[in-house]
C-alpha cells in the first residue's frame, strides 16, 4: 500500500472513490496472482442521508479512517451499503460502525447473515430484495439481485440520480493505478481477463442474468469494488462479460483433457505421455501435458477451468506426493470441477504410496474418480507402457460416453 495515499477522488459532485491501493500484494486470496496489485474501492456519497458503499481490506484501517474523516463526519453516515460482504469488502465494517455508530448496514439476506457471522448481531441492519428503492433524502439507491457473483450475497446498488451502477467483484480487476479512472490507467486488459477466468467465469451463467438485468439502466459510470472505475469503457466491459460468459457455457467441439503432472526422473513424464497418446486414439478429445513444477497458479488455474477431465500424475518421495501436486489440489474449485471425470498415474520406487493419495485427493474435491489409474514400480517397461495407452483409450472413451449421457 502507498502509505501516503490520502486522496479521495471526485466521481460525480456527491459521489467520491474513498478507496486503498495496495500495490505490494503477491497473491490474492492465497491463489489469485496479483502482479498488477490491487484496488479495495469503497465510495462516498453525499446526499441528505450520507452513505458508504463497500468498505475496505482490515489492516487498511488507519488510512482509510481518514480518508472517511476527510469526506465526512462519520457520525453522520445513515448507511453503510454491501454489495458483497467477502472480508476484502467488509473487513472494515466493525470498525466503521465504532466511529459510525448511527449507520445502518444494507445488504441481501445472505450479506448480513454472513456479516453477522463475521462480526456478531449487534448492528442495525436493513435486508433488501430485487426492486428494493433506499431513500437518502435527495437521491435514491435501487437495489439489483445478482447472486453468486462470486458470493450468494452479492447484489448491485443503482443511484438513480447519478447514473451510477455499483457492482463490487463484477466487470473488476486486480489493477492498482493511482489515477484510477478507466480512460487514465492505461491498459489494463490483461488484469481484467485474469480476474474474469478465475473469479467470475465459473459463475457466467449468473453473469449473464444480471447483464440482462442492468442493460435497461441509463448508466453513467460503473464502480466496481476493484481496480479501475468504469467512467469511459463501462459498456465495452459489460459487453465483453457478456462475450466471455457466452463463450464459456458453449459447448466446445472438443472435449479436453488436462494432464498435470510431476517427476523426478521422468518415469512419471513417461506415463503421462503414454496416456496422453491412448486418448488421442479417441475422436473428438484435445490433450494437454503438463510438468506443472514451475507452472504459474493463473496458467494451472486456465486449464482447470478449461478442462472437462483431468489426469493427475506424481511419483513418490519420502512415503509422499510432491508439493506441486497439492499447489493443483488447492486450485480445484469444487463449484466449479464437482463430477468432472478424473484419473491418476505415478512412477514409485518401494510401497506406491502416490496412488491412495491421488485418487483420496481427487474424490474429496468432488471428482469423478474413474479408476485405480496407472501406478508402476520404477521404470515402466514396455508391456507397462501399453497398460497407459490402454489406460488413455479408456479414460477418453468413458469421458465420451459420460458426455453423451
Ligand atoms: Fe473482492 Fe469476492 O471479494
Amino acid at each position: 500500500m502507498d502509505k501516503t495515499d490520502n486522496r479521495v477522488l471526485q466521481i460525480t459532485p456527491d459521489v467520491q472513490w474513498i478507496g486503498i491501493l495496495e500495490y505490494n500484494i503477491v497473491t490474492f486470496d492465497v491463489v489469485m496472482e496479483t502482479k498488477y496489485g490491487t484496488t479495495y474501492n469503497s465510495y462516498f456519497i453525499n446526499a441528505e442521508k450520507k452513505a458508504i458503499v463497500e468498505t475496505s481490506k482490515e489492516k487498511f484501517w488507519d488510512v482509510y479512517e481518514a480518508k472517511i474523516r476527510m469526506v465526512t463526519d462519520p457520525a453522520e453516515i445513515e448507511y453503510i451499503i454491501l454489495d458483497h460482504t467477502e472480508p476484502d469488502h467488509s473487513g472494515n465494517v466493525r470498525n466503521l460502525l465504532n466511529i459510525a455508530p448511527n449507520a445502518t448496514v444494507v445488504g441481501s439476506q445472505n450479506a448480513i447473515r454472513y456479516l453477522t457471522d463475521m462480526i456478531g448481531n449487534d448492528f442495525k441492519h436493513l435486508v433488501v430484495k430485487e426492486g428494493h428503492t433506499l431513500d437518502l433524502g435527495n437521491k435514491t439507491i435501487r437495489f439489483i439481485s445478482a447472486p453468486n457473483l462470486h458470493w450468494p450475497d452479492s447484489i448491485y446498488s443503482y443511484l438513480e440520480e447519478d447514473k451510477i451502477l455499483f457492482t463490487c467483484d463484477s466487470f473488476g480487476a486486480h489493477f492498482a493505478h493511482p489515477e484510477m479512472f478507466d480512460d487514465l490507467v492505461g491498459d489494463w486488459s490483461d488484469a481484467f481477463d485474469y480476474y474474469f477466468d478465475v473469479i467470475l467465469k465459473p459463475y457466467s451463467k449468473f453473469m449473464l442474468k444480471a447483464i440482462e438485468k442492468i442493460r435497461p439502466l441509463e448508466i453513467g459510470t460503473i464502480c466496481t469494488g476493484h481496480g479501475p472505475i468504469l467512467r469511459s469503457s463501462w459498456k465495452e466491459i459489460v459487453d465483453k462479460s457478456e462475450r466471455l460468459s457466452k463463450e464459456y457455457l458453449a459447448k466446445p467441439e472438443k472435449k479436453f483433457v488436462y494432464i498435470p503432472y510431476v517427476s523426478a526422473y521422468n518415469k512419471t513424464g513417461m506415463i503421462a505421455q503414454k496416456i496422453a497418446e491412448g486418448i488421442r486414439e479417441v475422436d473428438g478429445i484435445e490433450v494437454e501435458v503438463q510438468d506443472i513444477e514451475m507452472t504459474s497458479i493463473g496458467e494451472i488455474d486456465e486449464k482447470l477451468t478449461r478442462c472437462s477431465a483431468m489426469i493427475v500424475g506424481s511419483p513418490v518421495i519420502n512415503q509422499n506426493i510432491l508439493l506441486p501436486v497439492y499447489r493443483l489440489f488447492a486450485l480445484i474449485n469444487p463449484l466449479r470441477d464437482k463430477g468432472k471425470l478424473a484419473g491418476s498415474f505415478g512412477s514409485f520406487g518401494w510401497s506406491g504410496e502416490n496412488s491412495k493419495m491421488i485418487e483420496s485427493n481427487l474424490r474429496l474435491l468432488k471428482l469423478d474418480y474413474f479408476d485405480a489409474g496407472v501406478f508402476v514400480k520404477f521404470t515402466p517397461m514396455d508391456d507397462e507402457l501399453q497398460r497407459c495407452i490402454d489406460y488413455g483409450r479408456a479414460f477418453g472413451k468413458q469421458l465420451l460416453e459420460k458426455i453423451s449421457n
